[in-house]
């Protein structure tokens, strides 16, 4: 992806903010625990969106601090979780002082960083010792239905950025590991329409494209044999959990 393109999808999050809130799943309890190293205290939700992680994160009773740059993103996240600093500013210039957090978590967003210069910055926030945690949840496309739900978005889309990106941290990090844990999403028919409209692809596109695409995802959705009729469908995921420690 040019960097114009990807500034583009990174910037599409502004808009739609509240069916982001709405519909995107996410993260199973198994994750979360990955995400916290014993004894974290203060820790950093960075792009934190609409609050889906943070939310959990606050659930554990740490002190959470968030950072996003899409103020549409940050209004629902302010408005979910009042409690919480929230703080606009991106990855690549985190607005916090230098070995301030024990933690710092990214769900869903590694993949839109400048990635040398985020892992430096998480670097500079982070204290000796503190970790790093960026989690994806990735749809498996191996089970029929979720195959051609997934296909019919990577027409649209190419293949997925997310999908395919490892963290690369450099040297300022140590023990890298990489954790998959399953689980599955329950959701309506509608729901899954709604989802495929909150994809940075999908927000981008033309208002007549996007409208083909969500019909498309519809009919798919409402006559797929083992989708026809359900009232409720669960979308199976695997969560990518990669920690890593601040040397
Ligand atoms: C797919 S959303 C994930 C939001 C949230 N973490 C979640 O799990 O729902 C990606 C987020 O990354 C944010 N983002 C994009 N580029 C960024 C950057 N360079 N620095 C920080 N956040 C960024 C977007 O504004 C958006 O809120």
């Amino acid at each position: 992806m040019t960097d114009d393109r990807q500034t583009a999808h990174a910037a599409s999050f502004t808009h739609n903010a509240d069916e982001y809130a709405a519909v995107r799943p996410g993260y199973p309890e198994e994750a979360v625990d990955l995400l916290l190293p014993d004894g974290a205290r203060d820790v950093l939700d960075l792009a934190a969106g609409t609050g889906k992680l943070t939310q959990a994160l606050v659930a554990r009773g740490v002190r959470v601090v968030a950072v996003e740059p899409a103020d549409g993103m940050r209004e629902q996240l302010v408005a979910l979780l009042p409690q919480v600093e929230v703080h606009a500013g991106t990855a690549e210039a985190i607005p916090l002082p230098d070995a301030s957090l024990d933690a710092v978590t990214v769900a869903q967003a590694w993949h839109w960083f400048d990635e040398p210069a985020a892992a430096a910055e998480v670097a500079r926030v982070l204290r000796p010792g503190g970790t790093l945690g960026i989690v994806w949840n990735d749809r498996d496309e191996d089970v029929p239905w979720v195959g051609a739900y997934g296909a019919l978005l990577h027409e649209v889309a190419g293949p997925q950025l997310a999908r395919g990106t490892h963290p690369t941290l450099g040297d300022a990090f140590t023990d890298v590991l990489r954790t998959d844990v399953r689980w599955e999403h329950a959701v309506s028919p509608e729901d899954l329409v709604r989802l495929a409209g909150t994809r940075s692809y999908a927000l981008v596109l033309p208002a007549d494209e996007r409208a083909a695409l969500l019909e498309r995802v519809r009919t798919l959705v409402t006559t797929h044999p083992d989708l026809v009729g359900r009232e409720r469908v669960a979308v199976p995921y695997t969560t990518r959990v990669y920690t890593a420690r601040r040397r």
